[in-house]
This record gives structure tokens, sequence and C-alpha cells, in this order.
């Protein structure tokens, strides 16, 4: 797949197989991470842990319930949603609170990762649900579970997995998004 068709072909899978993403697959997802634009420091974990995985999605299903955004109760209350939606493989990115660009480098190595899992034929969604279940102080006890360093901040995850047939919780058509102006 060159490129262009890799861009034009990535979605959110929101549903997935019981089958896990190869080592090989998931080493060539986490190098295509660590070569993205960077400004500074960021932390990649990948969690494997079954049970550690499903702490984080239960944590972050419950904060839904709870929340004050209607939003997030509005798609917690769908019947069968998980915030992670099943997938084997969380990777979550992390960067140092203080710094003025850990959300853009966080951001722009989970799309180099989602275009690689893209290009291999893995589904895969950015989320950012995860720091519902892993930032604060209340949860520093998952947060260090899952690899994140004191004085780090979880800025987004990424799941990848095989996608299932039925692509559950997405809605319609994709579209291109935001809006362009040339001026010349
Ligand atoms: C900042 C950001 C946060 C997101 N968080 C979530 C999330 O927590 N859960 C989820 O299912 N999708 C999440 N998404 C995925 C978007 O919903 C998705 O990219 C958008 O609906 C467009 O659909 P597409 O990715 O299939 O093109 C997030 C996307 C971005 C950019």
């Amino acid at each position: 797949m060159d490129i262009s068709e890799t861009i034009r072909k990535r979605k959110s899978v929101r549903a997935y197989l019981d089958k896990p993403v190869s080592e090989e697959d998931l080493a060539k997802i986490v190098e295509a991470g660590r070569w993205a634009p960077n400004a500074g420091a960021f932390q990649i974990s990948v969690i494997h842990n079954v049970g550690l995985r499903k702490r984080i999605n239960d944590r972050a299903h419950d904060a839904m319930v709870h929340s004050k955004i209607e939003f997030l109760r509005q798609r917690v209350s769908l019947p069968g949603y998980e915030p992670l939606y099943g997938a084997p493989m969380l990777i979550l990115l992390s960067g140092p609170t203080e710094a003025p660009h850990s959300t853009a480098n966080a951001a722009l190595a989970a799309e180099n990762m989602i275009l690689e899992a893209t290009g291999l034929g893995l589904g895969s969604c950015y989320v950012v649900s995860p720091a519902l279940a892993l930032n604060g102080e209340k949860n520093r006890d998952l947060a260090q579970e899952a690899g994140i360093p004191d004085g780090y901040t979880l800025q987004c995850g990424v799941i990848v997995g095989y996608a299932a047939a039925e692509n559950k919780f997405s809605v319609g058509e994709r579209t291109m998004k935001g809006s362009v102006d040339i001026i010349d």
C-alpha cells in the first residue's frame, strides 16, 4: 500500500477479532511512532497484559458513566459499549506534564503508528478515553502499573487489532474534515 492509499484507507475501528497482533507487527508499529516529528520527550507504553487492559477499560467506562459531559454519558449508554472496544493491544502515549509540546509529540507518534498498522492490514483507533482512567491523582495506581513515569501525563492511546466485520459504534460515511483556503 502506498502512503496516499494508506491515509485514505485508515479509519477508526471500533470492533475487533479475538486474535493477537504478532510481535513483528507490534515492533514495526512502535518503531513507526518513534520516527515521528517531535519536540521533546515522550513515552510509549505497550499494554499486553489483559487484566491491566480490562482495568483501564473499566475505569474509563465508570468515569464516562459519571461524566459531566453528556456526549460521554450518551456514548457509554450504548448497549455493549466498551471504551477500548475489545482490542487486543493498547498503546499509551504520555509526555512530561509541564512540557509545552507533549500533546503534539504524542499525537504525531500515534498517527504514525496508526498509519503503519493500516499498512499492515490491521485496524486501529486513536483514543483519549484512557486518560479518564490514568490521569489525575486518584488514578496514580493504574498509571504506575501502566508504566507512565512520574511527572508524565497520558496524552492519548492507540488501540490495534484485526477489525471485526461490523465496525460497531461507528456510524455514517467517512468524509474529509477541516476547511481549506488557498491564498495566492
Ligand atoms: C483528539 C481525538 C480524540 C479521540 N478520542 C476517541 C476516543 O476516545 N474514542 C473513540 O472511539 N474515538 C476517538 N477518536 C476518533 C475520532 O472519533 C475519529 O477519528 C473521527 O470520528 C473520524 O473518524 P475516522 O477516524 O474513522 O476517520 C478521537 C480522535 C481524536 C483526534
